[in-house]
């Protein structure tokens, strides 16, 4: 049933308080096309926001549109092979619930992304990643419905276009598909990744003898609740911000001047920064200013006390990237979904 005038607070993990003109879930392709011929909507699919758990958008109005809910249920083994075994599921099935799913059936490569919040049919949207692995390391395919052709398209892995907190969905084809399903290619045996350096340590501190996926994803789950403000108590989206890419020049020259800098040499030669060193370095961490907030365990985090507007942190985003610029010659680009 179609809600008019709905609140979207508690349907974004920010908290934001904004109205939506309308608001529907859906729990089938069926009902998604149903939806679409209402006659409360027009056409336009600029109008339609998709939202899956909420966890990566800001929203700074009211939505003066429809907002689609995606509950699309299930998960299934499909497929399997010598070495893989294949699931698929629904885009409304909670991402956490999907890799406990995988763990509980002795199926690994998700481990690492444990306790990522949201859901199943965002997950391709940023190649959503942590801890060593991204979600196109265990990515097959997944089923799109196109917003205007009225029709679904498959993805495989190619045409997804995965980058860092990248794919053809969030830029390219940005707001014309909805995802419905996705598949997604386990291992029937696990090939550990532990190289993230916090990681080994956690491992340690757990007196984990026998490495396995299950105390791999109970040291990521530990790690993250350490530093990462939980939504349901701190309104916020994780990384605000992605981490920005340089090259070893710029790194070289920048080194020279903050010998402390944190970066990681990638495989292309360029380096990535960790934004939340250089936004600590200007000062933002712990940064308050009514509701607003720079969280005070990880800079990268930007923060909803309570009844912040979008708009404010929009605007505090705005004030930390000019900051940034200024110090370090480094521009930052917002990782979080602004609507
Ligand atoms: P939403 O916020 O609902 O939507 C995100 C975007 O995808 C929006 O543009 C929306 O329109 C679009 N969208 C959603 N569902 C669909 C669909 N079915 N079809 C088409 N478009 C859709 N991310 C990481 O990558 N790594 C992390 O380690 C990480 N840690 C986090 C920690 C915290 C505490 C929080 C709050 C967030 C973190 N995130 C992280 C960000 C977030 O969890 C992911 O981006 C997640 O995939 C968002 O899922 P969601 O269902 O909440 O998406
Ligand atoms: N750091 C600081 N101060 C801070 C925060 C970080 O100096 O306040 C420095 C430290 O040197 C630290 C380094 O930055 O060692 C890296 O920090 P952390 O391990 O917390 O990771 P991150 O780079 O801040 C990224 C992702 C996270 C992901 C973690 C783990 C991005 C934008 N963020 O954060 O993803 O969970 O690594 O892999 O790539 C998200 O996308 O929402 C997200 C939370």
């Amino acid at each position: 049933m179609v809600k008019e005038n709905f609140s979207l607070k508690h349907y974004n993990s920010f908290g934001i308080d904004v109205i939506a003109k309308y608001f529907s879930t859906f729990n089938s392709i069926n009902e998604l096309e149903g939806l679409l011929e209402s006659k409360l909507i027009t056409h336009n699919p600029s109008l339609i926001t998709v939202l899956g758990g909420g966890s990566n958008i800001l929203f700074t109005k009211d939505v003066d549109g429809l907002v689609l809910k995606n509950d699309i249920k299930g998960i299934e083994q499909i497929n399997e092979d010598e070495n893989y075994v294949y699931v698929k599921a629904g885009a409304g099935e909670n991402w956490h619930q999907l890799v406990l799913y995988c763990i509980d059936n002795n199926l690994a490569g998700m481990e690492n992304l444990s306790l990522i919040p949201g859901n199943v049919g965002a997950s391709p949207m940023q190649n959503i990643g942590a801890y060593g692995v991204e979600l196109k390391n265990v990515f097959f395919g997944l089923e799109a419905y196109h917003l205007t052709e009225k029709k679904i398209v498959k993805f495989n892995l190619k045409d997804c276009g995965f980058g860092y907190r990248e794919s053809v969905f969030k830029k390219k084809y940005k707001g014309q598909f909805v995802i419905c399903n996705v598949t997604y290619r386990l291992n029937k045996t696990p090939h550990f990744n532990t190289n993230y350096g916090a990681i080994k340590q956690e491992l340690d501190a757990m007196g984990v003898k026998e490495l396995s996926i299950k105390a791999i994803s109970q040291a990521v789950i530990n790690i993250r609740s350490s530093k990462l403000p939980d939504p349901a108590l701190i309104g916020n989206a994780g990384s605000f911000f992605k981490n920005p890419e340089i090259s070893a020049a710029q790194f070289e020259s920048l080194k020279y001047s903050f010998v402390n800098i944190v970066g990681y040499a990638l495989d292309n030669g360029n380096v990535k920064l960790a934004a939340g060193w250089l936004i600590e370095q200007c000062g933002w961490k712990g940064y308050r200013k009514g509701d607003v907030g720079c969280h005070a365990k990880q800079a990268l985090v930007l923060v909803n006390y309570g009844n912040a507007k979008g708009s404010e942190i929009l605007s505090l985003s705005s004030e930390i990237i000019e900051s940034v610029k200024s110090t370090f010659g480094v521009e930052l680009e917002r990782e979080v979904n602004i609507i």
